[in-house]
């Protein structure tokens, strides 16, 4: 879409939503609007080459880590050229499963202003990308970004390239308007996060005196908002721990006809168990596991009903007949701020088409809970465990079980009284004209609670695309109001911390 068209898309979007009764945007903030408008061409060219390099971190091939390497130059260079001071931390190699060794690209370290009167912001983002080919259902080449309709298609424009570059647009922007930037700028930037953010966790734990010492606030912005057209800001999301019961006869398999009827079978067992952790109308059973759960506040609750979601579009467009639940507080409570339980499936179980009369020998069930705050990673493991015991032990079967938590993933909530969303909160409502959804997700991002139980400092997750984006999938996509109007947001976004935090 030409710059013309997307500011009048803006501007109806804004008009629609209340931008009259906003404050006019400051003297400064209207100079730097107006030279990211003139200048979203140039944001859009740079975004193109980013989104041109095949950054994948998932497919093990080492002529892709060249390329996530290569990125990781680009970024470097395009932070030196802002004026930042930049280190690329070497991380060796990985040893694969296969044998072969491969190269771990650097992290940057990048900083941008040390002045002690100024907060200290934080940015973390990573280059990499999930994989993707034209023959998975791309209707565009998926590293050559496109623009369709005001879209931006291609592999990491949302996920998470396009966020990285509205954060340097925005300090660009004051570089280029001869503005001092109101706050310190930090970057940490990783190629590795669709791979399991390998050594990032490392890093940060190294650099927690250092780099991290004179940091305020960390600032991520990789999810997206719940809707396609009002921002989000999230302050939460659930934790994950992941569980195995096997409940074991013998390692081989039995036949129905020779054994059938003289045995305790280890699936009429497994089954009874994993049948005792749910009921149908999705309540947990293990005794004890909402004891620890955070009561829920009025002010929580205001926000639940301030939420733009359209119950009956997400239940279509999910393909699902019916909820659980049939108000959008109490479908979005449950997503997000209950512990939900989840059964996977069964190693070791017949699943294949046909009438194997077989009886498996020994089967292992798999199901996780996500977690919420304030439930105790390990009170969970011991109420799971006794739970299956005492099921277990009822049914006086002779076969052996054995309970295992393999994961564990706590969940992570944010302060969202603190100076940062306040901030972030004041600047969606200078540059939408709306106060944000304030979210959280119901998955596990395990990056913000990591960057909190290692640093001790504020994080928040400040999300610029919108929901129909697509990352992971085929045709992701960025918005170009989205990405343009995020670049304004982070520009803001730093005005209003300089003035939140004094
Ligand atoms: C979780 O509970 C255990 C056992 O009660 C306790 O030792 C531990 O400190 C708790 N952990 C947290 C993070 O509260
Ligand atoms: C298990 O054994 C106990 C004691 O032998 C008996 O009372 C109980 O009914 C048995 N339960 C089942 C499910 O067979
Ligand atoms: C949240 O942040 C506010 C403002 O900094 C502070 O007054 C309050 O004590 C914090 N709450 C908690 C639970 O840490
Ligand atoms: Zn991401």
């Amino acid at each position: 879409m030409p710059p013309k068209a997307s500011s009048v898309l803006a501007l109806v979007l804004l008009l629609g939503q209340g931008m009259l009764s906003s404050p006019p945007p400051s003297g400064l903030l209207e100079k730097l609007f107006q030279y990211m408008d003139l200048h979203q061409d140039e944001f859009v060219q740079t975004l193109k080459e980013w989104v041109a390099i095949e950054s994948d971190s998932v497919q093990p091939v080492p002529r892709l880590r060249q390329e996530i390497f290569r990125m990781m130059a680009l970024a470097a260079d395009k932070l030196r050229h802002l004026g930042a001071g930049v280190t690329s931390v070497d991380l060796g190699s990985q040893q694969m499963p296969d044998g072969q060794s491969l190269p771990i690209p650097p992290i940057l370290l990048a900083e941008l202003g040390s002045d002690a009167k100024k907060p200290t912001v934080c940015f973390y983002g990573h280059l990499d990308v999930q994989p993707a080919q034209k023959a998975d259902g791309w209707l565009t080449d998926p590293y050559m970004l496109t623009e369709v309709d005001g879209k931006l298609y291609g592999r990491g424009a949302t996920d998470n390239k396009g966020p990285v570059l509205a954060w340097i647009n925005a300090v660009s922007a004051f570089k280029a308007l001869e503005q001092g930037l109101p706050v310190n700028i930090k970057f940490i930037l990783e190629g590795m996060e669709e791979a399991g953010s390998v050594a990032l966790e490392e890093v940060v734990r190294r650099e927690k005196e250092h780099f991290f010492s004179r940091v305020d606030y960390i600032v991520i912005s990789d999810n997206l908002w719940i809707s396609q057209k009002k921002p989000a800001l999230t302050y939460g999301t659930r934790g994950n721990c992941y569980f195995m019961v096997e409940v074991k006869c013998r390692d081989q398999d039995f036949h129905s006809g020779t054994f059938g009827g003289i045995l305790n079978e280890p699936m009429a067992d497994l089954v009874a168990l994993l049948g005792s952790l749910v009921d149908s109308s999705g309540r947990i059973l293990i005794p004890g596991i909402y004891d620890q759960m955070a009561p829920l506040t009025e002010e929580e609750k205001t926000m639940y009903e301030n939420i733009d979601l359209d119950l009956e579009e997400y239940r279509k467009s999910s393909q699902v007949e019916k909820f659980l639940f049939d108000t959008k507080e109490e479908l979005l409570m449950h997503l997000w701020r209950y512990p939900s339980l989840s059964i996977h499936g069964v190693e070791g179980a017949f699943d294949e088409p046909g009438t194997k009369t077989v009886i498996p020998g020994r089967v292992i069930g798999k199901f996780s809970i996500r977690l919420v705050p304030h439930m105790n990673l390990s009170v969970v493991e011991k109420q799971v465990k006794q739970h299956l015991e005492a099921v277990f032990s009822k049914r006086n079967s002779s076969n052996k079980m054995t309970v295992s938590m393999v994961l564990g993933l706590h969940p992570w909530t944010a302060n969202i009284s603190d100076p940062q969303y306040l901030a972030a909160k004041r600047a969606i409502k200078t540059v939408f004209g709306v106060d944000p959804d304030m979210i959280q997700d119901g998955s596990t991002i395990p990056i913000a609670k990591l960057f909190q139980t290692i640093t001790q400092k504020s994080v928040m997750m400040l999300p610029l695309g919108a929901v129909d984006d697509g990352e992971h999938s085929q045709n992701e996509k960025i918005n170009r109001w989205n990405y343009i109007q995020g670049s304004k947001l982070f520009a803001a976004f730093f005005l209003e911390l300089s003035q939140q935090h004094s």
